[in-house]
């Protein structure tokens, strides 16, 4: 750690985004104090892979806490007297909220409220958590724009996140607590999470089964590359010139449909994938799109890389990878049955 630079409390730092944002922030010299619970959502290797990377830097400082432990929150704050908090965990996924919703809500409602908390508590300087574009749910104005109404989320996943940005909403009017929402759009990228469908397409490609195509293939997704995001969060925890509550939109605004995504994936792994095409799925919303005018202006935000690049990335990092990615099935396969 270099001196005089801030301690950070950073949750979900196995996961896919809080590992890059923890990565970046221990190469600014920042001692990160990084939760994770290793939940069995997808294989806890891919997880403890991450971690091992951010334990060889002395600067990171890991806890394996489940947030709904409020004892244990409590004590990590006591702990370590963190300046900021960046909160990255929560239970994701849209489809598997339709049939565990009770992980939301330990993860995504107590586990938010525990963390928020104590962050007004301490109190720290500023409280980065993330959001989602599926707060936008039913809307059909594009792009979406962080003042449109954001009130009929169409999963509770949705409905978990938008009740986060209330939370911190109520937070901020109450105590004065600086919050930032940031709302992500379909991140992808190296070290990327097996639920999605980047991953889940290219494995099914590598092993030649159907990928199951939503919606006949009419969905729109803004697809956006880690390494865009990851600078994005560190100005959300960094800049100076922010509102008391913030909510930002950080996309790619390029939306892509699927069929054509798909095409890229093809083209990458040299090989055609068997296309199942199937109808829409409950709690899918049609389209993601961003506009980013808040992104730009208040977080110098500008996402640079193309979808094909960014594939490329992923699809190196993935065949550079067959043990930690072949596990990564295994689990995903042990787990389905
Ligand atoms: N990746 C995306 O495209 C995307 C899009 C929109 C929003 N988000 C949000 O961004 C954040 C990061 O997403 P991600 O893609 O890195 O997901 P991820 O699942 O890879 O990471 C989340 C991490 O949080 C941990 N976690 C979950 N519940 C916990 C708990 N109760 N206590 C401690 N740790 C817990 C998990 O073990 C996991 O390592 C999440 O809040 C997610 O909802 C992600």
């Amino acid at each position: 750690m270099v001196e005089n630079m801030p301690t950070i409390l950073l949750t979900g730092s196995a996961g896919f985004i809080g590992f890059h944002v923890a990565k970046a922030l221990l190469e600014t010299g920042a001692r990160v104090i990084g939760i994770d619970d290793f939940n069995p959502y997808y294989s806890p290797d891919l997880k403890r892979a991450r971690w091992e990377i951010l334990c060889a830097n002395d600067s990171f400082v890991p806890r394996e806490l489940d947030l709904a432990d409020r004892h244990g929150v409590e004590k990590s704050f006591r702990d370590f007297s963190p300046d900021l908090v960046c909160h990255m965990a929560a239970q994701a996924g849209v489809r598997y909220s339709l049939r565990n919703p009770y992980a939301y809500q330990r993860s995504n409602l107590e586990g938010f409220l525990n963390l928020i908390e104590q962050a007004r508590l301490l109190p720290v300087k500023r409280f980065v958590y993330a959001s989602s574009s599926s707060v936008y749910g039913g809307n059909t104005k594009m792009p979406y724009s962080e003042t449109d109404p954001v009130n009929t989320p169409v999963s509770l996943y949705a409905a978990t996140k938008r009740a986060n940005e209330l939370m911190a909403y109520s937070y901020t009017h109450l105590w004065g607590l600086q919050t930032v929402g940031l709302r992500f759009f379909t991140v992808y990228g190296p070290w990327g999470r097996p639920d999605m469908a980047y991953w889940s397409f290219l494995e099914a490609i590598m092993h030649q089964e159907p990928i199951n195509i939503f919606n006949y293939g009419n969905n729109r997704r803004d697809f956006t590359y880690i390494d865009d995001v990851t600078p994005g969060v560190l100005a959300a925890l960094f800049t100076d010139a922010l509102g008391s509550y913030e909510i930002i939109n950080l996309g790619n605004h390029q939306p892509v449909n699927v069929l054509d995504f798909v095409k890229t994936l093809e083209v990458l792994a040299g090989r055609e994938a068997m296309k199942k095409m199937l109808p829409a799925q409950p709690g899918d919303v049609v389209a993601t799109y961003a506009d980013i005018a808040a992104a730009r202006t208040k977080l110098g935000f500008e996402p640079k890389t193309a979808l094909k690049d960014g594939l490329r990335h992923f699809v190196g990092w993935y065949t550079a990878h067959p043990e930690l990615v072949l596990a990564v099935r295994n689990f995903g396969r042990s787990s389905r049955d």
